[in-house]
């Protein structure tokens, strides 16, 4: 089986062991405070979070809850979300837990189905829609929970910057009331590095102020993660040929175990022989080509103001974007590229880092950079 994965989070065994990161994690939730993960998109915070509950946390003392905020558009997914992922993590066999629903909570019905894979599902049917109301039965429920179980809940909020969703239906504002009333309940949330410089946990009125001490995840160091890497390809790769490839993609761990998945099957064809510098390029150049109609259909999505936006971002390495000589090459007014830029900017398509703009999905960065330059 090819131990490199790219298409999910990871935990276990394809986990590459964050023992400091892990650390600090249980440190700051055995003080009893919150804690906000946050880094650039794919560094590895929802596997982060996933591999403190399987394997750090003690099971005996805590219950913990992860609810991906990601789909979310309005208070009703997110209190269903909610409710689903509490059914799914109840221990008892469904039968038992169907009942241990219905003793929790007063506003929520479940039903359970098998999914085609044999996975169990637990689908609420709401009979409130008045948020508050939903939030205090969540709450209560859960306190009932750890009552029970002489447990304490951990709860993580994984993107959690799309709680601004819920701004129209005071959802921040009722989720903080909660947040504060049930103050025995932990949280990990995470975002994007710009969520923190933005709104959320900074400014001062917002719902979230001061509610989380912060913690940046940082890439997984060239050394630490080329050791996970060579142990798998059973020293088929050597460090020059890894730092190559660390380097090219900043050590964006996505795109790494990407390459490193493709590359392996190419390893297994070439029995005992040493990878060179051949076969990584042309896994890596196959590996961009692959996505070219993928990315086509995605530029083609764009208005012509941002693909030549997208496109100074990437000629100008990220700076001077404005400058009169660039403005020139690409054609394109000084207000034009900037509402272009903000709208990139909105949608997360791009982000900036030291006043320097970058693509923010690493892989069609390079992409571009193979198309445009
Ligand atoms: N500790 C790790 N060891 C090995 N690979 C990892 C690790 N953490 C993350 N990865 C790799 O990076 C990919 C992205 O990880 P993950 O989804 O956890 O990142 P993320 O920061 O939550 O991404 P996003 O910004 O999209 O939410 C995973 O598919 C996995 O391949
Ligand atoms: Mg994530």
């Amino acid at each position: 089986m090819n131990p490199f994965v790219y298409q999910k989070s990871c935990s276990g065994d394809s986990f590459c062991y964050r023992k400091d990161e892990l650390i600090q994690i249980n440190k700051i939730i055995t003080q009893r405070e919150n804690i906000f993960i946050y880094s650039k998109r794919k560094f590895g915070k929802t596997s982060l979070i996933k591999e403190f509950f399987h394997k750090n946390v003690d099971k005996n003392r805590y219950f913990t809850f992860y609810f991906d905020l990601f789909g979310i558009t309005n208070f009703v997914d997110f209190v269903k979300n909610i409710y689903k992922h509490i059914a799914l993590n109840l221990p008892e066999d469904y039968h038992l837990r169907l009942k241990h629903l219905k003793d929790l909570f007063a506003r929520a019905s479940f039903t359970a189905i098998i999914k085609d894979n044999g996975e169990l599902e637990f689908n609420p049917v709401l009979n409130s829609y008045n948020l508050d109301e939903l939030l205090a039965d969540i709450y209560k429920g859960l306190e009932k929970l750890s009552l029970q179980s002489g447990k304490k809940i951990i709860i993580a909020f994984d993107e959690f910057q799309q709680i601004s969703n819920l701004k129209e239906s005071k959802g921040d504002v009722l989720l903080r009331k909660y947040i504060d009333k049930y103050s025995d309940v932990r949280y990990i949330f995470t975002g994007l590095k710009r969520h923190l410089l933005t709104d959320i946990f900074s400014k001062k009125y917002s719902s979230f102020y001061n509610i989380a001490q912060k913690l940046e995840l940082k890439q997984i160091s060239k050394e630490k993660f080329y050791e996970y890497v060579d142990k798998r390809f059973k020293n088929k790769l050597s460090y020059e040929l890894f730092e190559r490839i660390y380097d090219n993609t900043e050590g964006e761990l996505k795109l790494i175990q990407e390459i490193c998945y493709h590359l392996y099957y190419v390893s297994c064809i070439k029995k005992n022989e040493i990878l060179t510098s051949e076969v990584v390029d042309y896994v890596y150049n196959s590996l961009l080509e692959s996505k070219n109609e993928y990315f086509k259909l995605f530029l083609n999505q764009l208005t012509m103001p941002q693909k030549i936006a997208l496109k100074a971002v990437v000629l100008n390495n990220g700076t001077e974007l404005y400058k009169k000589e660039n403005l020139f090459n690409l054609q394109v007014t000084k207000s034009s590229l900037n509402t272009a830029i903000r709208h990139l900017y909105k949608d997360e398509i791009i982000d900036k880092e030291n006043n320097k703009y970058y693509i923010s999905n690493k892989c069609l960065e390079l992409w571009c950079k193979k198309a445009f330059l």
